[in-house]
């Protein structure tokens, strides 16, 4: 779905699912983050080195990443869903990422929307968002979308707990007052 931002920079785009050849225009998003915001994002200090090599470990290991791509095809904000496999319940990290001269304009909220969609869709129960305590706009983001948030050794720990809306996971069959098994038979 296009989008238009408001604000001083008027800015049109779509948010969708990043293609395997959208990588470079990940990587290069990652790469502009203002040094603030890259600190933000990866929780302390990082090299160029280290966000390529960000960008690649996503792009190869089933990490789901959502951008907004802008009208000229650079990739401005994004979000990303990554499996924790070794938790019990479906569980996955997420983090988020929008451009400086894009922040505070409901970016993040956009995209935020769009990670939930997603990760209903993967069959998530749980997800879980760190970032450090004085992240006021990423924990205003995560209350928004009814994290639990909880502090520990300096971090904040977002956790939002997916529940499976029972309206929306009435098995198709079952409108139709047949059993699938009975139907095939
Ligand atoms: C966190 C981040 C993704 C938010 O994106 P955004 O597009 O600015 O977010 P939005 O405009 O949708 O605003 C989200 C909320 O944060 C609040 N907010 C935004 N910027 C803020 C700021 N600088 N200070 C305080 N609150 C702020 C907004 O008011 C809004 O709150 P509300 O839901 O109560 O209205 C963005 O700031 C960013 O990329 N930061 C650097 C990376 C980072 O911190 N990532 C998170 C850790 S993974």
């Amino acid at each position: 779905m296009r989008r238009v931002l408001h604000n001083a920079f008027p800015a049109t785009g779509t948010i969708r699912q990043l293609r395997p050849s959208d990588h470079a225009r990940f990587q290069d998003h990652l790469l502009r983050l203002d040094a603030e915001s890259r600190r933000d994002r990866f929780n302390g200090l990082t090299d160029d080195a280290f966000v390529r090599t960000y960008a690649d470990r996503c792009f190869h290991d089933g990490t789901t990443v959502i951008g907004f791509v802008d009208d000229e095809c650079h990739v401005r904000g994004a979000a990303e869903i990554h499996e924790r496999p070794e938790e019990h319940d479906p569980t996955a990290e997420i983090a988020f990422s929008v451009e400086k001269h894009l922040q505070h304009r409901g970016l993040g909220g956009f995209l935020f929307e769009r990670l939930i969609g997603h990760a209903y869709a993967l069959g998530y129960e749980k997800l879980l968002v760190t970032t450090h305590p004085q992240n006021q706009a990423m924990k205003a983001l995560a209350r928004r979308f009814n994290a639990r948030l909880s502090f520990d050794c300096g971090e904040t720990v977002g956790v939002i707990e997916l529940r499976p809306d029972r309206e929306n996971f009435v098995p198709f069959w079952a409108h139709h007052g047949v059993h699938p098994y009975v139907a095939h038979e």
